[in-house]
């Protein structure tokens, strides 16, 4: 079984990225489980509060997911052509302390974004890169996942309509389950 974790980069409760990650679970290719994390209750970082009371539950319990997880997938919206805050914000936090920013050190991660504009967060997914770089992950560029007009793209049952937005979750899915799948160097990192 290879095991995905989604978070969504975005707090509305009805976000299109929390959106997307939901469809996604419906697309999986056989043997592969996507857990959808969310960012709620996590404080904005302030050095102060983490020397004094040491790292929030809700950044240990993400960083746990991740540390249990294969392969992470992070649903971003895009903010004024960038990364939003809180999403930046989270992954600060799970970097701390910098010893433990192994969560993130050499595992495999994947970017995708929903957004109503025509771009599909394109540049908010490249602003993600020169992050995951600086910690050390394993960035998946085997696969691209834009949703734009994501406003109009799901029905009421929160499925794609499109059927060339499916295709390509699909198919995105497939190749990142597929990459895991031959990760022999994370397979062998100890598990919780
Ligand atoms: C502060 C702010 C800046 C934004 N900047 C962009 C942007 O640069 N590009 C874009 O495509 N959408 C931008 N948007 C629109 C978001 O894509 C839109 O609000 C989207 O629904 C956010 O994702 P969510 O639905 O998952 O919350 C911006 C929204 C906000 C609140």
């Amino acid at each position: 079984m290879t095991k995905l974790l989604g978070i969504s980069g975005s707090l509305r409760q009805h976000s299109l990225n929390t959106a997307l990650l939901k469809a996604g679970q419906a697309l999986l290719p056989d043997g592969v489980t996507l857990e959808i994390a969310t960012l709620h209750g996590i404080p904005l970082y302030d050095g102060d509060l983490e020397e004094k009371s040491g790292i929030p539950e809700a950044v240990t319990a993400l960083k746990q997911k991740i540390l249990a997880s294969d392969g992470i997938i992070l649903a971003s919206p895009e903010y004024n052509a960038g990364i939003p805050g809180v999403f930046k914000n989270a992954i600060d936090w799970v970097s701390r302390p910098p010893a433990e920013s192994a969560a993130i050190f050499q595992r495999p991660f994947a970017v995708i974004g929903a957004s109503p504009s025509g771009f599909g967060t394109i540049l908010g997914q490249h602003a993600w890169l020169g992050v995951l770089r600086q910690l050390g992950a394993d960035y998946w560029s085997g696969g691209r996942l834009l949703i734009s007009r994501a406003h109009e793209s799901f029905d009421d049952q929160g499925k794609l309509i499109n059927q060339r937005n499916q295709d390509e979750f699909a198919k995105f899915l497939q190749g990142f389950a597929k990459f895991l799948q031959g990760f022999a160097k994370f397979a062998s990192r100890p598990k919780p």
